[in-house]
């Protein structure tokens, strides 16, 4: 008889829900952290895996921008192209945010993006049928794409990697769309800090201000009386 324990899937989902959690690792943009060559490659091949797994989130409708179904898209930077980055927006954009430090604390950064629908023309036309009709829409994208970005936060946490979702200050804005090469028709949601272990290089580590602020009392429970 097989003796080894069954997984108890609720359990294990349970633990890494509870064990995801905001880990801000700021690094030296003169100094950034580096990985070991063999390591990075490892860590990288998981990240990637994970990028493509956070895909079987739910999406209500068919974006079908370039013939893809999905609403989101997932732009991931490495250790490398991610330090190149934050020197580029700190020295010559003059970025004084915690963006630069972030960018050379990590391991890899997945900028995620959705795509609305609702067309910046339509206000000015003052048409208001296709307004509404584009806004619900882009509600459940962007739901969807949220349910994307907590897919991948759950699948780096299962595989022991420090994640942070950050809005991502200037990656969001054209200064960084620019410098990456993304469409200004995408908007960033998260940018997702990956940190990887073993790093060597002096880091800042901080973590969620809202950690701690859970409560239970968002849930009801209604009952409905018919009289
Ligand atoms: C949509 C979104 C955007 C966020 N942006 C930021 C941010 O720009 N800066 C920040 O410090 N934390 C940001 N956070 C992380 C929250 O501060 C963090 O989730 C919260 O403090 C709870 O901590 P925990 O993730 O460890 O549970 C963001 C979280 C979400 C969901």
């Amino acid at each position: 008889m097989n003796s080894r324990p069954v997984s108890d899937p609720l359990t294990t989902v349970r633990e890494v829900l509870m064990r995801r959690r905001t880990e801000k690792v700021l690094g030296d943009v003169d100094a950034p952290v580096q990985t070991p060559e063999n390591q990075r490659a490892q860590f990288d091949a998981v990240v990637r895996k994970c990028v493509l797994d956070s895909g079987w989130a739910p999406f209500h409708f068919v974006r079908g921008v370039d013939d893809l179904a999905e609403p989101w898209r997932a732009h991931i930077l490495w250790q490398d192209q991610a330090q190149a980055l934050g020197k580029v927006l700190k020295h010559q954009h003059g970025d004084a945010t915690k963006v630069p430090p972030l960018l050379c604390g990590c391991g890899a950064v997945v900028l995620v993006t959705w795509l609305p629908e609702t067309d910046p023309m339509a206000f000015e036309k003052g048409d208001c049928t296709s307004l509404q009709k584009s806004a619900a829409r882009d509600e459940e994208h962007l739901a969807a794409t949220g349910a994307m970005v907590q897919n991948l936060l759950l699948l780096l946490t299962a595989a022991g990697m420090g994640t942070y979702w950050s809005s991502g200050g200037n990656l969001g804005k054209s200064v960084g769309f620019d410098l990456l090469g993304i469409p200004a028709s995408e908007r960033l949601i998260a940018a997702v800090f990956v940190d990887y272990a073993d790093t060597q290089g002096e880091v800042t580590k901080k973590p969620g201000a809202h950690r701690d602020k859970r409560g239970a009392a968002w849930i009801r429970e209604p009952s409905i009386s018919d009289g």
